[in-house]
């Protein structure tokens, strides 16, 4: 597993408040990569996100994700940035659709005491870093 990488990390996001920071909106997490299945590559890092519930539908996982991405890609210089989620979570896969990933695979972790729906499986996303320099926005 990935050790401390610079830069990576955890964040709160707020809403801006004429340029002063605002009411919480959740967590933003980009830390290296880590699991038994992924590489032992510092420059491959986990995007993440949870929202307080009256901040969902409004665009602000997605605002706060393509800063994210800015930051993995042009400020620290990281490779791939993945993602994953269960494959029933369709606002967390909304989020990675809407920001430009791709799909890389479902698969089946094992839980000692699973969530409901657990059984259809974790599905993986990424961006690279050619998909990025191909990025408009
Ligand atoms: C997942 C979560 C962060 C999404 O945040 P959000 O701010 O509502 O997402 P956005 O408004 O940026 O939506 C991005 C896209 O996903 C879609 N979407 C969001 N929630 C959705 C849902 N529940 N069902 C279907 N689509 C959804 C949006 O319509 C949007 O699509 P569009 O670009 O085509 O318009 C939020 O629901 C959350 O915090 N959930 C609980 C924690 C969680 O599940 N985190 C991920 C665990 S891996």
């Amino acid at each position: 597993m990935a050790g401390k990488v610079d830069g990576l990390g955890f964040w709160t996001a707020h809403l801006c408040d004429g340029g002063e920071e605002g009411e919480f909106v959740g967590l933003m997490m980009l830390p290296p990569a880590h699991g038994p299945d992924q590489p032992d590559d510092p420059t491959v890092c986990d995007l993440g996100y949870r929202l307080v519930r009256r901040h969902w539908r409004q665009g602000l996982a997605s605002e706060a994700s393509r800063v994210l991405l800015r930051h993995a890609f042009d400020t620290i210089g990281q490779s791939r940035v993945i993602a994953q989620t269960m494959a029933v979570n369709a606002g967390s896969i909304g989020v990675m659709r809407a920001i430009g990933m791709r799909y890389v695979r479902t698969y089946y972790p094992q839980f000692d005491d699973p969530l409901p729906d657990t059984h259809l499986g974790e599905v993986e996303y990424e961006m690279t870093r050619t998909m990025w320099e191909a990025t408009s926005w």
